[in-house]
Formats: C-alpha cells, structure tokens, sequence
C-alpha cells in the first residue's frame, strides 16, 4: 500500500521513496507522464494529476512565492527558523496591526503613513459637520487628521484627481491585493434558488448582476473595489447586493469562501453613503452614548475583527467609520475608538450587550442588522444575547430596519430566529444548501486513535502549505500542539481558554505567513479567510456535518482548489452516514465502510471523536 507512484525523475523518486508513508488519498494516482520539469507542483495539480512527484519538492529550494506550491515540507523548517520560531513563544511577525497587507506587498512607509494613521487619535470633533480640512484644498495636507471628509457616494468633484493618491494611501493602508484567483468557471454553473416573499415580484433593478459596475454603488465604493483588486463579483454578491440595495430583507446562504462579507457589507455602505453623514447626536465625545448605525453581529471574536478589517478596505475614504467589538480585551479600550464615531459596529453579541446594558451603545439609529453564522451563535448559546440585542434594546423594529441573515448552512433551528427577526425575506441559496465548498477535495482516512498524531506528522510532511489541523477540545489542541512540536512539526494553536493576545498573534501570525501551521478548535471554524491555505486536516471529527461544512472551508477559498483530509474511527459513528452522504453529494470518493461504522444508523455511537477528550468543550471564544 505504501508504494510511490512512479515519477519519471529520479530525484523525484527517491525523496518519495524516503518519505514513507503516502496518505491514501495521494496514492494509487495514475503515474507516468510526471513531471518533466523541477518546478514544485501546485496543489491543484497534485490533486488534479498524476501521479508524479511533487509534493516535498526537490531539495532543500526555498518555498517562493506560491503559497502551496512550495517545495514542500523538508523546506519549510528552513523559513521557520529565520522567522522567530525558535523560542515558541513568539510566533515571528506581528500581525502589524489590522493592517497588514495579504499578500506581500511593497513594504509600508511608515512616515508616509502617519497622517492616515493619525486618523485614531485626532480631534474627531464633528464629523457631520464638515468641519474637517479640506482634503481636495490646500497642497500639503490631506487633512486626514481626524476624519474623513464626507465624500458622499460618487466622490465629489475631485474624485478624478485624487485617486492617484488615493490608491498609494490604500497600498500604504491595506497592501497589494491577494491575487484574486477566482475561478469564474466554477462558479458558472453553481445553481442559484432565489425564494421570495409571497406575492412579491423582483424590481428590475433588484435583478442578479454580473458586473461590479451594474450594482450601481457609486464611484467611490467601486474605486475601494478596484483597489482591493475585487474584480468581478461571487455569485453570492451579484445576487444579493442589489436585492439588498432594494431594501429587501435576505437570507444568504452560499458556500464557504464565496465572499458572503463583501456580499453584505457592500450594501450596507453604499446605503450608509446614500443617506449621508451620521447624526452626530450621540456619538462624538468621551463618554457619551454611541449611536451606530449598522451593526454585523458574529459568532467569535477573530472573525468579527475580520469582518472589521475586510470592511475597512471598502469603506477606505468614504468617511464611513467601522468599529468592533468583542470580548477579551479591554472594554474602555473599545469603547474609546467607538466614541469617535462609528458607523458600522461588528460585534460578537456578548460584548455588545455588554455595552448596551452599561448604556453606552445605542441601537436606536440602526438601519442595517446583519447576522453572520447565525447558526454557530444559536449553537453557542448566545441566543439570550442576541435577543437582548435585536427584541430588547432600543433596536428600531424589523419593519423600520433592514435584517440579512448570511451563512454556508442554515439548519432548521435557525429559522426560528429568522421568523422573529427577519421582515419577509427573500431567500437565496447559492449551493446546495449546507454543502461543501467544490473547490475542496474531500478525503477520508481510518486512523486508530492512537496513530493519529503520527499520521498527522505524515500529512504534514506530504503537503506543504498553510495547514489547519481541527480537534475537538482545547486541551486536544494543546497536547498536539506539545506533541507536534517535539515530532519537529511546530505549530500554534488557538482555543477558547488561550488569552486572547494569545489567540490574535496565532492567528495573525499564521495569517501573515510567518507559521504555516496552526491547530484550533472550532473557534477557528467559521467564517475565517487565510488566504491559500492548502490543507485542512480532521484530527477529530467534528460531532455535526455542519461543522464539518464549514471546517473544510478554511480552503478552497474564493475560487482556489484545497484539500481537506479527515482522520475517523468507530468513535465517529455519529457522523458516518452524514459524511457518506456530504461526500457522494459533494462528487467526492465515499467510501463504503464509512456506512458500516457503528453508530452510523444515527442509533447511538459515540458523538464524541477520539483524540484526547476532556478538556471542556471547544464552543465559546465568542463573548
Ligand atoms: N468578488 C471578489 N473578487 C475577489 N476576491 C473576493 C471577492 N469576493 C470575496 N473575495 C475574497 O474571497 C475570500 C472569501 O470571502 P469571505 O470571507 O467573504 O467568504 P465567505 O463566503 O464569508 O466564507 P465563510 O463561509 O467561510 O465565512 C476573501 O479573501 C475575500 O477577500
Ligand atoms: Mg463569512
């Protein structure tokens, strides 16, 4: 079972002979006509292709610029140790902020950026007054000292003239754009179901789109757009955004890494812009009630910074400010950048309530309501919070406001939050509902409790790239991450008892590039976006197939291919039959035992996965 496909280069051979152990998935795979060339093989084409070498790449070459293609494993504690991996403790890069650029950019030129940076401690006085510098004015200073002037949503009359220094600010601010990769063609032929509310017909400007330029956001948004290098729109964003625009109520639900954010944040801005300047009645002084006026609630605190950091790059110099807020770092803190204004506040529920209760926020002037993976937060119990937030605090009614419900899945128990707060919706599933992302291959391995830190190591080393290993419970996760780290195979983890400085230099670090291997709970599950990650590993079974949905999705993002390998035994019965089916549904290989596992009959079986027990559950790390 352990024989290598045959590659035509020798040196190809013997590295695949040394390595050993070549994990099911990749074996078996037609050889012959490998490679002819030294070039270390893409992912995509490792999956795609035959069998030739590739993966662990030829000698020790450096892992260069593509994310996954590198030279593999034998390589990879080269760039590790230059980068701070040393001592454990530090995970090498900073995260820089929430700004750092995704891909490697320029470098930033800090004296440059001080202006725009200064945007956080500056006199915010009025911003609804116009009061600020006059940025298209006087030669020298932009006059970003405080805030931004109100451009409106087609940029004013110096629009033209400012973008060239508009755009090198963003570069400074954000970086150059990941490059975007969308493969248009997959998305071509994915079935889009659109159910509106009864009796209702679709305006004909609430009609899908397939431009950017149709969904009519102004100028101004579509230079962000451009900017970010967002070039054409998801499926998800074409058919959403201008029911969205339309005033419509939505429920969203399209597969994992299908741009979902920008498919409701656009609308939220372009909407904000229209309308003009916030009131300023509250907001605008220290310790005053802080009115926003959308509000993105969020399952867990990385992902609502996230949804933070995604949406600051559109809203870059619209005068529209975003805030977050989350548990595990100072309140004062947050509340301080809130009261220089914000617009659109992202939130995990229960830091929020928090500062409604303590009267410090208030909902009264929200006209946008978006919930994010509104079934992980009903499955983290935070449905007391979010009801607190959208029933019980001044929020204006469902009627006066506008709800969009966003997530790869929407099991039934969601529905009962969506009746209460959604305003006849239109429901559009860009999918099949609950499936698996196609760009991700799906495998599936036996592996006997005991052996699975070992066949992880093997996983490891046979692809390289950025790798998200899952288990199920935070002490798992720390006793892989010891286990890994003696086996040579250092990696972060990041769980819901970690501190949560702890938990954002993980992630940003992983984010960053500067480890390429990180363990999580299912605090890392949903929603995160690290672009090119290569491999998503099951170390344990999730316990419902929807999980397991949005697990998987940590790859195959925004139209790039992934892999997810998942390691099961007879203590997954419970997900057997549920993954059997995900997997032939999904034109995935489904093997047959998979049916015959004990507990697969949905009677009894173990609901817990293996790997170590214990340790409290991994839910919560929202708060
Ligand atoms: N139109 C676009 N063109 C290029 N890149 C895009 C576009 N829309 C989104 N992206 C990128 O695709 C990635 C995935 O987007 P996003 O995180 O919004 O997906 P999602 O649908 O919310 O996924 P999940 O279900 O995991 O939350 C992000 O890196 C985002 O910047
Ligand atoms: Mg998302």
């Amino acid at each position: 079972a352990r024989a290598a496909p045959q590659g035509s280069r020798t040196q190809t051979q013997r590295t695949k002979t040394n390595m050993g152990y070549i994990p099911p998935h990749l074996r078996n795979q037609q050889g012959g006509a490998a490679e002819a060339s030294s070039q270390p093989r893409s992912l995509e084409s490792l999956m795609s292709s035959s069998g030739g070498g590739g993966y662990r790449g030829g000698g020790g070459g450096d892992r260069g610029g593509g994310d996954r293609g590198g030279g593999g494993y034998g390589d990879r504690g080269g760039d590790r140790g230059g980068g701070g991996y040393g001592d454990r403790g530090g995970y090498g890069g900073d995260r820089g902020g929430d700004r750092r650029p995704m891909s490697s950019g320029p470098p930033r030129d800090l004296s440059g950026f001080q202006d725009s940076g200064s945007s956080r401690s500056g006199g915010y006085s009025d911003r609804g007054g116009g009061g600020f510098s006059d940025r298209g004015g006087g030669g020298g200073g932009r006059g970003f000292g405080g805030g931004e002037r109100w451009i409106g949503v087609d940029g004013g009359e110096n629009f033209e003239s400012d973008l060239p220094n508009d755009t090198q600010a963003f570069r400074r601010e954000f970086g150059e754009p990941a490059s975007s990769g969308i493969d248009f063609g997959k998305y071509a032929d994915i079935p889009v179901e659109v159910e509106l509310p009864d009796g209702f017909e679709l305006p004909a400007d609430a009609q899908p789109c397939k431009e950017f330029a149709g969904l009519k956001c102004g100028r101004v948004l579509g230079r962000n757009l451009d900017l970010a290098g967002f070039a054409v729109p998801t499926p998800v964003q074409g058919h959403s955004v201008p029911m969205a625009i339309n005033g419509l109520d939505v429920i969203s639900v399209a597969q994992t890494g299908s741009g979902k954010t920008l498919a409701f944040m656009l609308p939220i801005l372009y909407k904000l812009l229209q309308a003009g300047p916030g009131g300023g009645n509250f907001g605008g002084g220290r310790n005053t009630v802080v009115a926003i006026r959308a509000l993105a609630l969020a399952p867990t605190r990385e992902l609502a910074q996230q949804i933070m950091e995604e949406s600051k790059k559109f809203a870059f110099r619209t005068g529209l400010k975003i805030c977050c807020a989350y548990g595990g770092s100072p309140f004062g803190d947050q509340m301080r950048e809130l009261e220089r204004g914000c617009d659109v506040l992202v939130a995990t529920p229960g830091r929020l309530d928090d500062m409604i209760t303590r009267g410090r926020v208030t909902l009264q002037q929200v006209r946008f309501l978006v919930l994010d993976e509104a079934d992980r937060m009903l499955d983290m119990g935070f449905e007391p919070q979010i009801r607190n937030i959208v029933d019980r605090a001044d929020m204006p009614r469902r009627e006066e406001r506008q709800t969009m419900m966003f997530s790869a899945t929407f099991p039934r128990t969601v529905m009962r939050i969506a009746d209460s707060f959604l305003n006849n919706p239109v429901m559009l599933k860009v999918g099949r509902v609950g499936g698996a992302a196609a760009t991700v291959t799906q495998k599936v391995i036996y592996v006997d409790g005991r052996d699975k830190t070992q066949t992880c190591v093997e996983l490891l080393k046979a692809v390289s790239g950025k790798t998200v290993i899952f288990v199920n419970t935070k002490r798992s996760a720390d006793m892989l991450e010891d286990d890994l780290y003696q086996l040579g195979c250092p990696a972060a983890s990041v769980h819901g008892d970690k501190d949560q400085r702890e938990r954002e230099r993980a992630l940003g670090a992983f984010k960053s590039g500067s480890i390429s291997v990180i363990i999580g709970t299912d605090v890392l599950g949903r929603g995160i976006d690290v672009p090119a990650v290569a491999h998503v590993i099951n170390y344990d079974m999730p316990t419902d197939i929807e999980d397991y949905t949005h697990r998987i999705g940590r790859t195959g993002r925004a139209g790039h291919q992934g892999l997810a390998t998942s390691m099961i035994n007879d203590r997954d019965g419970g997900i057997a039959r549920d993954l059997h089916d995900m997997l032939s549904k999904s034109n995935q290989e489904a093997p047959e035992w998979l049916m015959t596992m004990r507990g697969s009959s949905g009677k009894g079986g173990g609901k817990r996965s293996g790997g170590g027990g214990g340790g409290g559950g991994s839910r919560g790390g929202g708060g």
